[in-house]
């Protein structure tokens, strides 16, 4: 029995989207809609969709940084701290703090160390995630944008979690530095048993990362299974179309891989029935009725009625 460190259970979290006069809430951003997810220790669970499906809010309700509107979203008794990588490494880092000041700034929060021995951990990390010792004085400016992720990294290592949520870790960086970047995750992972949610819309990224990845449409998740097999053989007429958009042999890396925007649906005025509908080359009649997400005959599970079977 794999060990389960967070829970989610018909989460929903609505945004105000417009006030009237009064102040009262007259329109809602529905940014997610009844999402269920167990996240097992020491997995890399990827989350893939398009532009505005609701990744970077289910990486904030994730860290505590948001609650449900509805539902619940908890941490269980085997889970230990958290910490999240975000893309943009400069926007995330102190400009006007010392490298090693922003690395240990989690573990100079909790207050229980010397400056000493706060230093001599900002070291060690800096080996583990390969900047130079005598880096640490240096600003955030001073550094190139795959360092900046490395130091982003070493920062979230140093209060010792048990799970990061990486949200887009490495969409802003060039090709070449996102593979170092992505290698340095996975050695750091076999080290340190972390649990990874690996947030991207880039595919490659995923399917490379993965072991499970799940594909959320418009505030849900629409397939949920081994990251190989959702990603190769798609059951969800979402996934498929996710898949098509992006040419399948290719750099495995390639940003060319990258998801096609295209247009959601509105979330403030939710589609009835099957949220795909509207776009789905499948849709019939018994697509009227809303889809939940169901276990398939192969493992995964899948929002829709015609591919359960
Ligand atoms: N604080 C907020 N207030 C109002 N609306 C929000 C807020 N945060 C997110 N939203 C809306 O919720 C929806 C989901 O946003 P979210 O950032 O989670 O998407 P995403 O999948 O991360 O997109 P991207 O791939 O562009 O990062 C979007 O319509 C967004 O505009
Ligand atoms: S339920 Fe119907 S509309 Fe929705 S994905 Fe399945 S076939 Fe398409
Ligand atoms: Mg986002």
């Amino acid at each position: 029995m794999s060990d389960i460190l967070l829970e989610l259970a018909h989460v929903h979290v609505n945004f105000p989207a417009r006030k009237n006069w009064l102040g009262r809430v007259t329109e809602q951003v529905h940014a997610l809609n009844g999402m269920d997810l167990q996240i097992h220790r020491g997995e890399t669970l990827g989350i893939v969709g398009e532009s505005g499906c609701g990744k970077s809010t289910l990486a904030q309700l994730l860290m505590g940084m948001l609650r449900p509107s509805t539902g619940d979203c908890h941490r269980t008794n085997s889970a230990g701290g958290m910490q999240m990588v975000f893309q943009d490494p400069l926007s995330s880092l102190d400009p006007r703090l010392p490298v090693w000041r922003i690395i240990t700034e989690p573990v100079w929060v909790q207050k229980r160390s010397s400056e000493r021995e706060r230093r001599q951990l900002a070291e060690n990390l800096a080996q583990q995630v390969g900047i130079r010792a005598e880096y640490l004085d240096r600003l955030p400016h001073a550094f190139s944008g795959g360092q900046r992720q490395r130091i982003a990294i070493a920062r979230a290592l140093s209060s010792d979690p048990d799970i990061i949520v990486l949200d887009e870790p490495t969409s802003a960086l060039d090709i070449s530095v996102q593979a170092q970047i992505l290698n340095l995750l996975v050695k750091l992972q076999q080290q340190r048993n972390l649990t990874y949610v690996l947030i991207s819309h880039n595919v490659s990224v995923v399917r490379h990362m993965s072991d499970r990845v799940a594909v959320m449409y418009l505030g849900q998740i629409v397939e949920l299974g081994p990251a190989r097999q959702v990603l190769s053989q798609p059951r969800h007429p979402y996934t498929q179309l996710l898949l098509d958009s992006v040419p399948r042999t290719g750099e495995p890396l390639d940003d060319s891989l990258a998801l096609q925007k295209t247009d959601l649906p509105g979330n403030r005025h939710l589609p009835t029935g099957c949220y795909f509908r509207d776009r789905c080359p499948l849709a019939t009649e018994g697509c009227q009725a809303p889809q939940s997400l169901q276990p398939a005959a192969d493992g995964r599970a899948v929002r829709c009625w015609r591919k359960v079977t």
